[in-house]
């Protein structure tokens, strides 16, 4: 007998609280539809709509980021034949395990989440009572999360830093789980990668919707040009050297950059390229990288019918998996067929 190698697998969600932009690009969509490529990893990306309501109460945001993000996904090249690529919410048995594992879950583990607390801390600070404005959403959200990776077994979860302690959470579940009512669930690891490039925004700080100084990856050529052109700089004029290493636009020209690229951006620096003329190369190497994929975007968004027809396709393909599984967890904790 031949032995099977089992692929390995990885799974990220994304949550569909807004317009993907240059940071979301470099730091997290481009690096996971390079994997997609992967034949030797069995990918799931999902887009998180259950987590989008944790954060956000405005039904047309999310359904208009829930369709921006899948858009932005497909247009820059997905490879969908190998991946499950679906939507949450698409795939009921998620929120039925959610509750099995919330039955699992100690109270005090969910205490210690970094996002309550932090919620905590700021009604204290402000005199107010401390779960004033906090909901069961955001006190149980890695409850929810922990059961978007356990129902698909994934070993290896990319994500942001602020996303480790969560993993920790879904170990811990699974590892209750299984001690309960039998090995059931893989013990997901998670995965942060350090290489992937930090931008920042328009004021210089990292580039965030929370900041409000983000640069919208699918915006037209020339408002690109005109939101490059607000990114910070100092006052040195052209003539004059600059310091690539305290300059946010440098710091967005090598993310897009080949390295000779960037050793070409270096010297301009040196040798006092103006800021404006910086500013436009940049623009043009964006655009170089993203021209083709804005293009299909830009289709994709006024073709809503072909990003439902590939979501259901993939659900249908998570839900395969995600019944199976579920069966097998009602069975063990006592809710199965009377005969
Ligand atoms: N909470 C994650 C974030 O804010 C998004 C997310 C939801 C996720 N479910 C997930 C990430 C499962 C990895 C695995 O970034």
């Amino acid at each position: 007998m031949t032995k099977q190698l089992t692929k390995q697998r990885v799974l990220t969600g994304i949550t569909t609280t807004g317009t993907p932009h240059l940071g979301n690009y470099v730091g997290a969509i481009r690096p996971a539809i390079d994997a997609s490529r992967d034949r030797n990893v069995d990918s799931f990306y999902f887009l998180a709509d259950y987590h989008a309501l944790i954060k956000c109460q405005d039904p047309q945001l999310v359904r208009q980021s829930t369709k921006e993000i899948a858009a932005t996904w497909l247009a820059l090249g997905l490879d969908t034949a190998n991946t499950t690529f679906y939507r949450q919410s698409d795939v009921p048995e998620i929120t039925e395990l959610t509750w099995i594992l919330t039955c699992v879950t100690a109270k005090g583990l969910m205490n210690r989440a970094h996002a309550y607390k932090d919620a905590v801390q700021k009604n204290v600070e402000a005199g107010e009572d401390q779960d004033f404005a906090l909901t069961m959403g955001l006190f149980s959200y890695p409850i929810l999360m922990a059961a978007d990776i356990l129902m698909f077994n994934a070993h290896k979860v990319p994500v942001g830093r602020d996303q480790i302690q969560h993993l920790e959470m879904a170990r811990d579940i699974a590892q209750r789980f299984n001690h309960i009512y039998g090995e059931t669930f893989a013990l997901p690891e998670a995965v942060v990668d350090d290489n992937v490039p930090l931008l920042g925004g328009l004021d210089g700080r990292k580039m965030s919707k929370s900041y409000g100084n983000t640069i919208p990856l699918f915006v037209s050529e020339k408002e690109l040009q005109k939101l490059v052109n607000k990114v910070k700089t100092n006052l040195l004029e052209p003539g004059q050297p600059k310091d690539p290493g305290d300059s946010t636009v440098f710091q967005i020209w090598q993310a897009f950059a080949t390295p000779e690229q960037t050793v070409y951006m270096r010297e301009q620096f040196a040798a006092g390229i103006g800021w404006g003329q910086a500013k436009k190369e940049l623009c043009a190497l964006i655009n170089a990288e993203i021209g083709a994929a804005r293009a299909r975007y830009n289709e994709l968004m006024t073709n809503a019918e072909h990003i439902e027809i590939v979501l259901k396709q993939g659900a249908e393909k998570a839900r395969g998996e995600a019944s199976a599984l579920l069966s097998k967890v009602r069975r063990s904790v006592g809710i199965a067929p009377l005969s």
